[in-house]
């Protein structure tokens, strides 16, 4: 199973500033030193945290799965021709949201999808749909030609006790009938460092795709080294 990291809340706390610190293209790298397999960016409509530069000198550098997430509009998927990421995850996108609320509604959104997975694998992106934990919706997604989904695991990520495992049982199920499909399964959203084992047990799974859990721990165990390098200048030491 591969791990693959998400950067964006790393240009979110640069945009509180408009600045250039911190660089998601930095932090990508020293994910890729942690063992990320893959780098995932969400390139919005509004551009709240990633940016068309992130995206350009992230396909420069990022060796691995570079993995552009976007709504399937004219504007993304040209800028997805133009950049050819490895892979595209076709997610739905609503401005006022904090993030990504659910997964693709396959049947209002389907012409568009249909139109971007077309235009993507005529030039040979692979494409992913986000897709929430329903057996129809796999069948969908494979009907409307996609190479990958990616199941929708905030219900499991929130939920408790036996809700959760019912919510475990539908993750998988999508996950089975994707592979019996011959799709590539992937799974992600409020994955962390304790409900990911759950899923991470499963062979079926292709890749895991975490964001906020690793840029939120990331700020806690860099905070000592931080303020202790800050300190020695202060004390002029
Ligand atoms: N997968 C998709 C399609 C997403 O939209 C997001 C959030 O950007 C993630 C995975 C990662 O979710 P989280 O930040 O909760 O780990």
């Amino acid at each position: 199973m591969i791990l693959c990291v998400n950067v964006d809340h790393v240009a979110t706390v640069r945009q509180a500033r408009l600045g250039t610190d911190p660089d998601p293209v930095m932090a990508a790298t020293l994910a890729i030193l942690g063992g990320a397999d893959g780098i995932t960016v969400h390139l919005r409509e509004d551009r709240r945290h990633i940016n068309d530069r992130d995206l350009e000198m992230l396909k420069r550098f990022v060796p691995v799965e570079l993995n552009l997430e976007m709504a399937a509009t004219d504007e993304m998927v040209r800028i997805a021709v133009r950049t050819m990421p490895d892979l595209v995850t076709l997610v739905p996108e609503k401005r006022q949201e904090l993030t990504t609320e659910g997964g693709l509604n396959l049947g209002t959104a389907g012409k568009n999808l249909r139109k971007a997975i077309r235009t993507l694998k005529a030039k040979g992106i692979m494409t992913s749909l986000f897709i929430n934990p329903s057996e129809d919706d796999v069948d969908s997604s494979k009907d409307m030609g996609a190479d990958m989904v990616e199941i929708h695991t905030g219900n499991y990520a929130n939920a408790r006790g036996d809700v959760q495992e019912r919510e475990l049982v539908k993750v998988m199920k999508a996950v089975q009938r994707a592979v019996s499909l011959g799709l590539k399964a992937n799974a992600g959203h409020g994955l962390n460092y304790y409900n990911v084992l759950r899923i991470a047990e499963s062979d079926s799974i292709r890749g895991l795709y975490i964001g906020h859990s690793i840029i939120s721990r990331a700020v806690l165990v860099g905070m000592e080294c931080a303020v202790s390098e800050m300190k020695n200048l202060v004390l002029r030491s």
